[in-house]
């Protein structure tokens, strides 16, 4: 039996709908290359009342992730709205919740990027990725952006930016993906997929 290909996690909360595309088509990106998977899984809302207990499967979308989704993959993606120029409590929550993969150092030398979608232009995308950078960084990841060689990041007049793919939803949440911020998605995807399966490699060469 052939072993199981390396994957990409892709986790992201989205309450309307704009994150979730944009997990969707970064995920496109990552199955465009050959040799690795993309994993979309979400993370529950979180409630102000303590006791409140979500289905255990999201009435639509992708289901939730587990610890175990994280500890074994070979790459991470995280996608959040920006609430307050920062990730949503929801993704912030989940990340809380993975000191026992922080002790076993599960994450370290695996690539990691991030996604952010906002209502407004100048609402926080960058603020937000750069928020979403620090817990990957204490987890010993290896964080990608998406460079400039990405010529559209220069071009474009909504979202994407070095820091990671970005979103302009609009004040109602609902504006589609633009041209740009597709094709600035999904390369960061491919970047993503590319950078999984090199460092995949330099760590089994190391064991
Ligand atoms: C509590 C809260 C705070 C928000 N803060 C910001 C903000 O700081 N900047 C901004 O542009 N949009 C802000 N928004 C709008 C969300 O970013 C927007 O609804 C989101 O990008 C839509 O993504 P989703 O469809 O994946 O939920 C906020 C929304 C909520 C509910």
């Amino acid at each position: 039996m052939s072993a199981p290909l390396p994957y990409v996690l892709i986790l992201y909360y989205s309450r309307y709908g704009a994150t979730r595309a944009m997990a969707e088509q970064l995920a496109a990106g990552v199955e465009s290359c050959r040799g690795v998977e993309a994993r979309l899984r979400t993370v529950s809302p979180v409630s102000p009342t303590c006791e409140a207990v979500e289905p255990e499967i999201p009435a639509e979308g992708a289901v939730y992730a587990g610890l175990d989704d994280l500890r074994h993959c070979a790459g991470l993606a995280i996608g959040s709205p920006t609430r307050f120029g920062n990730m949503a409590a929801p993704l912030k929550h989940f990340l809380d919740g993975t000191s026992e993969l922080w002790l076993g150092g599960a994450l370290v030398d695996k690539p990691a990027s991030a996604f952010t979608s906002t209502s407004s232009l100048h609402g926080g995308q960058e603020t937000t990725l750069i928020s979403m950078l620090l817990p990957l960084l204490h987890h010993g990841m290896v964080y990608a952006g998406l460079p400039y060689s990405e010529t559209e990041v220069m071009d474009t007049t909504s979202g994407g930016t070095p820091y990671g793919a970005s979103h302009l939803a609009g004040k109602r949440s609902d504006r589609p993906l633009d041209e740009l911020e597709r094709h600035l998605v999904r390369a960061q995807g491919r970047r993503l997929a590319r950078l999984t399966l090199a460092l995949d490699a330099m760590r089994r060469e190391a064991q």
